[in-house]
């Protein structure tokens, strides 16, 4: 899609369809369009005192119209003044592009909310993303819908600054809101991708082809050989049940050097059945999607060297199935992890950790990252504790909460915290090994996060992300969230825009 902002009166802006928007308690202050209603001859403040634009949200109101430039006005309602935020804008501009896909419209214009007290980049920024993630559709497995739908989907957006000095700053949103938008889209892509589409080997291609495009950027894909040699005994047990061989993508991308480096770690379980501890078939369904923190940390990445921040990143994601035959690992086993402690397994359904706590040693010892992130999509109970619009996260260190709380509230992609005292770590206790890989019924997120904390160095922040919640949506529960910039179904890319402004915060201009 092109974006074009044009310094121009709102009135003569040539489209197919105009957004405007009005919000529930300020119907008689439309300033900004004020040129537009007296072209109309009143049309507008009319069609508001009957009462038939009441400026709720959500609510949409299409007119047609001529002496104009647009051929189409969509009024959106933008519901109380108070409530407003970018994520609405966010909204607005997707329920906007939803509707002119609808009515076959290939081309829509927008005004730049003049009114609302943001950065004016942070706005270009959130009407591209919104349309971009709204537009979303993952259907390149339907012959004939692919193209149809693809042949409906928005080619122009043109943003119409209220003046020639916000044209500069608006189109800098724009083009970061599209990489941001794209990036998680591809996050999106990897996710719904089914588990014989999406394996480890295919998984370190993608992130090849991705390291291709960039600058500054090296990658290392870790073959289960060298897996071996580094003494990742837990990792290894985990894809033992595959006949596939696991994979560890490690990505390094140096725009700050000497300055501070973020290390990330991503879960990549590309189809988790439990192992012996077999899941049931309604939970292993959507367990192609087990790789959603290795998505959304690939995709991150691609989005922070993309917009060339002055900060430097690694990522790892170490990727493997999770099945079950003759050579799979069992209850009860003990492994030995790289970092040397033993653990002893009471659930094979908790592979997650298993692999995560392996790929922490790995970057810290070889990368000694000033500040540790891992991602990952890692207990149901995560789901049972924040349902599905806020993930979980656990920290060592208050600062980091408070950035990756900003990031999600300026995402949308929302987090709250848990506690990691240190009496939750009785409950991962062993009587034969250094530690146990659940810690039972009670407290799940919390437990799976301590045992994660043992892997982590004396010392080192470390902050820990469970998006079991948010990775995916299920129609059911679209029908109560009503986002309309996540898809009704599948992968939501629910992690690369909150890593993205997490790791943007430690760039120096910020
Ligand atoms: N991949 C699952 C967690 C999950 C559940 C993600 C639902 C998305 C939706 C993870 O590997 C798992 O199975 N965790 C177990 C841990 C338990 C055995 C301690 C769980 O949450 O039940
Ligand atoms: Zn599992
Ligand atoms: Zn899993």
């Amino acid at each position: 899609m092109e974006v074009q902002v044009l310094s121009k009166s709102l009135d003569t802006i040539e489209t197919e369809l105009l957004v405007l928007t009005v919000f529930e308690d300020q119907l008689d202050k439309l300033d900004y369009c004020k040129v537009i209603d007296e072209k109309l001859g009143g049309k507008l403040s009319r069609i508001i005192e009957s009462g038939e634009v009441k400026g709720k949200y959500r609510e949409f109101t299409l007119l047609h119209t001529e002496n104009i430039g647009a051929s189409r006005i969509l009024i959106m309602g933008l519901g109380k003044s108070k409530d407003f935020s970018l994520d609405r804008i966010r909204s607005i501009a997707a329920n906007s592009s939803r509707y002119a896909r609808r009515i076959n419209i290939r081309e829509m214009a927008i005004h730049d909310f003049i009114d609302f007290d943001a950065a004016t980049p942070d706005i270009g920024e959130a009407i591209v993303e919104g349309i971009l993630l709204g537009m979303y559709r993952f259907n390149k497995y339907k012959s004939t819908k692919k193209d149809a739908d693809n042949a409906q989907k928005l080619n122009t957006l043109k943003i119409a600054s209220s003046s020639e000095d916000r044209v500069a700053e608006l189109q800098e949103g724009a083009n970061k809101g599209k990489n941001l938008a794209e990036s998680a889209n591809f996050a999106r892509d990897l996710v719904n991708e089914p588990g014989n589409k999406m394996t480890p080997a295919i998984f370190a291609d993608e992130a090849v082809k991705v390291a291709e495009t960039l600058e500054n950027v090296s990658i290392k894909v870790l073959e289960k050989a060298d897996i071996e040699a580094e003494g990742m005994g837990s990792f290894l047990a985990v894809s033992l049940g595959s006949d596939l061989p696991p994979k560890m993508v490690v990505m390094e991308y140096k725009g700050n050097p000497g300055g501070k480096t973020i290390g990330i770690v991503g879960k990549g379980v590309t189809f988790d059945s439990g192992g012996y501890d077999l899941k049931p078939s309604s939970g292993m369904l959507r367990m192609y999607g087990d790789m959603g923190g290795a998505a959304a940390t690939l995709a991150a990445f691609k989005a922070i060297a993309q917009q060339k921040l002055p900060v430097n990143v690694v990522i790892v994601t170490p990727l493997t199935e999770n099945l079950v035959n003759g050579k799979a690992f069992k209850p009860s086993d003990i492994l030995t992890s790289m970092s040397g402690k033993t653990i002893e397994v009471l659930n094979t359904d908790a592979e997650g950790r298993l692999i995560l706590c392996d790929a922490m040693t790995y970057i810290q010892k070889y990368h000694n990252p000033d500040v540790l992130v891992d991602i990952a999509t890692l207990t149901g109970a995560a789901i049972i504790a924040l349902g599905r619009t806020v993930s979980a996260t656990l920290t060592n260190d208050d600062e980091l909460y408070q950035r990756l709380y900003d990031a999600g509230e300026y995402s949308g992609e929302r987090v709250w915290r848990l506690p990691l005292y240190d009496e939750f770590r009785s409950q991962l206790v062993s009587d034969v090994a250094d530690i146990e890989n659940v810690g039972g019924r009670s407290a799940g997120t919390i437990t799976a996060a301590m045992f994660l904390k043992d892997f982590v160095d004396e010392d080192r922040p470390w902050i820990h992300i469970d998006i079991a919640g948010t990775s995916m949506m299920e129609e059911e529960i679209a029908r109560y969230v009503k986002n309309p910039y996540l898809p009704k179904e599948g992968g939501t890319g629910t992690g690369t825009r909150l890593l993205y402004h997490f790791v943007e915060s430690f760039t120096e201009d910020h």
